[in-house]
């Protein structure tokens, strides 16, 4: 036995974050549909802001966020006091992790949930209890079920990353009032703007009603800006005050905060995105669909196929054909889906390239 430094006993049972591949250099033109990115990159608005910012790199951001907060406020009819803005959601979740998961507690998640969740609980000694969704779709009364008075997390994300699946308001709202108020909901509202269904909503209702209920939002996908990190969530006053002891002082860097700004003012990018999104949504599942292959009826940025098990036209060995050729897509293996792929919205020509070579692969 070695007499190093042992890292804390409960990060041997973390398997850590897998993330979507880059594409690999074919010497031609290569697409990644891995990561659920915008296809159409970012706000030009944004781009320009991030850009000037290069000039003031020497200065530590506002770390209150005052002015991204006021932004989202004003944006989303807001409290400010309520809003916590964080390097990606994933800051977030972590934080509340921190803030609020130890050894004997239990954290719920559904079967295919994002993996982040399981992955912080586990980090902080949680137990992580999972529940086995219908129809790869979160089951209310499967997660009422589970909680015990050592529950004090059950995370949601609406829509589901990697399913696409989403649950009514009506389902959510029940769920709230079926949780002791001991538990926390979090509401993951990474894919929100996505959603056009009218039964729909993200959940601030909730988080502005209930003192157990925090919804989270990304910069990362409509907005494009998954590369700068910022993230932020809507919780009652003693919850963000939780997280504040937590959050380091800097999480959301200076260009980043004011990138953000702009983005959310740039209503005509985010409008042409959310165009696209429409049309090649519905279209990339329909193509799918004519090659055979079953789709799960998602409300995302993405698309999930399940393949054959037959060998040769294994999920697993569509993403090697892919992944030679240039185009990245999700294994979901670590989804316990091993035989489904997920495709991100790409632009109309990464669609199409992706399709062709999907058809070229099930030799159609
Ligand atoms: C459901 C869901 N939540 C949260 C995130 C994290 O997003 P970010 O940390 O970039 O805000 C993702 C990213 O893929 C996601 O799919």
């Amino acid at each position: 036995m070695s007499d190093f430094p042992k890292p804390l006993p409960q990060l041997a049972g973390v398997n850590a974050y897998v993330p979507g591949e880059a594409p690999k250099n074919t010497g031609g033109k290569t697409y990644k549909l891995a990561s659920n990115e915008n296809p159409l990159g970012a706000s030009p608005r944004a781009k320009h802001v991030y850009a000037e910012l290069a000039a003031k790199m020497d200065l530590y951001p506002d770390g209150a966020a005052r002015e991204l907060k006021a932004a989202i406020a004003k944006k989303h009819g807001l409290d400010v006091k309520r809003l916590v803005v964080g390097a990606g959601s994933d800051d977030i979740f972590l934080m509340l992790g921190r803030a609020y998961l130890g050894p004997g507690d239990e954290s719920i998640n559904t079967a295919h949930a994002f993996a982040i969740y399981a992955i912080i609980a586990q980090q902080q000694g949680a137990k992580v209890v999972e529940i086995a969704e219908k129809d790869f779709t979160a089951d209310v009364d499967a997660i009422l079920a589970a909680v015990t008075p050592r529950t004090k997390m059950v995370w949601l994300a609406n829509p589901n990353n990697p399913t696409g699946t989403y649950l009514p308001y009506d389902e959510v709202k029940r769920l709230h009032a079926g949780l002791p108020p001991h538990v926390m909901l979090v509401l993951d509202g990474a894919y929100a703007e996505f959603v056009s269904k009218n039964d729909y909503a993200s959940g601030i209702e909730l988080a502005s009603q209930f003192g157990n209920v925090i919804m989270t939002r990304t910069f990362s996908k409509l907005y494009g800006l998954a590369g700068l990190r910022v993230g932020w969530g809507y919780a009652p006053e003693h919850i963000v005050d939780a997280i504040e002891r937590v959050r380091m002082p800097f999480n959301v860097n200076l260009p980043a905060q004011a990138a953000a700004i702009a983005a959310l003012e740039d209503d005509a990018f985010t409008e042409q995105s959310l165009a696209h999104n429409a049309a090649e949504l519905p279209r990339l599942a329909g193509e799918l669909v004519k090659l055979g292959l079953s789709v799960i009826d998602g409300v995302g940025n993405f698309v999930v196929a399940e393949f054959p098990a037959a060998k040769g036209k294994t999920a697993g060995e569509a993403l090697n054909y892919l992944k030679d050729r240039g185009v990245t897509v999700r294994s979901l293996a670590g989804y316990k889906m091993a035989n489904h792929l997920r495709i991100s919205v790409g632009t109309t020509e990464a669609n199409n390239a992706a399709l062709a070579l999907l058809k070229e692969f099930l030799g159609k």
